[in-house]
């Protein structure tokens, strides 16, 4: 059978329910992540946790040093809704992808960018 937009789309839900069934976030697969893109996701977590994770923010607790693994740990608590996510107290030049909250950011990930800007902000000096 030829795939219809709808069809493709029923089987992305499909794996998006799979990929909740084992509480994880969506692509558990290694992935290519370049450089540039790393970047840009870190730009944009940046723009609310402050540069090289060093907050300025009250609103917005700091991510330098903290490791990987528990980067990735609350960001599928947000994910699940596990935790909640207040939106950040930040002015019109916040993130430019328009997130306000954790939830929205979680959203658009998958484990292997989480990992990889995880990564980034553990080797980070708090
Ligand atoms: C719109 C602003 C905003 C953006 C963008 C943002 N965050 Fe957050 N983040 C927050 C706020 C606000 C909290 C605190 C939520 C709370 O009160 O529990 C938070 C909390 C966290 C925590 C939990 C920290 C802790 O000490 O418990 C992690 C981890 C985190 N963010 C990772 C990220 C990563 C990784 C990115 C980029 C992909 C990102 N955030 C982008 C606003 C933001």
């Amino acid at each position: 059978m030829k795939q219809t937009p709808i069809s493709s789309a029923i089987l992305m839900l499909a794996l998006a329910i799979t990929a909740n069934a084992d509480e994880s976030l969506p692509h558990d697969q290694l992935q290519d992540i370049s450089e540039k893109e790393l970047k840009f996701m870190v730009s944009e977590c940046e723009s609310c946790h402050g540069s090289k994770g060093v907050s300025q923010n009250e609103s917005v607790p700091s991510l330098a040093g903290m490791s990987a693994d528990s980067i990735l740990n609350s960001v599928e608590q947000f994910y699940f809704y596990e935790r909640h996510c207040p939106n950040a107290n930040i002015d019109s030049d916040g993130p430019k992808s328009g997130a306000r909250n954790m939830c929205d950011v979680a959203d658009r990930l998958t484990k292997q960018e989480v990992l990889a800007i995880g990564r980034y902000f553990e080797s980070q000096s708090p």
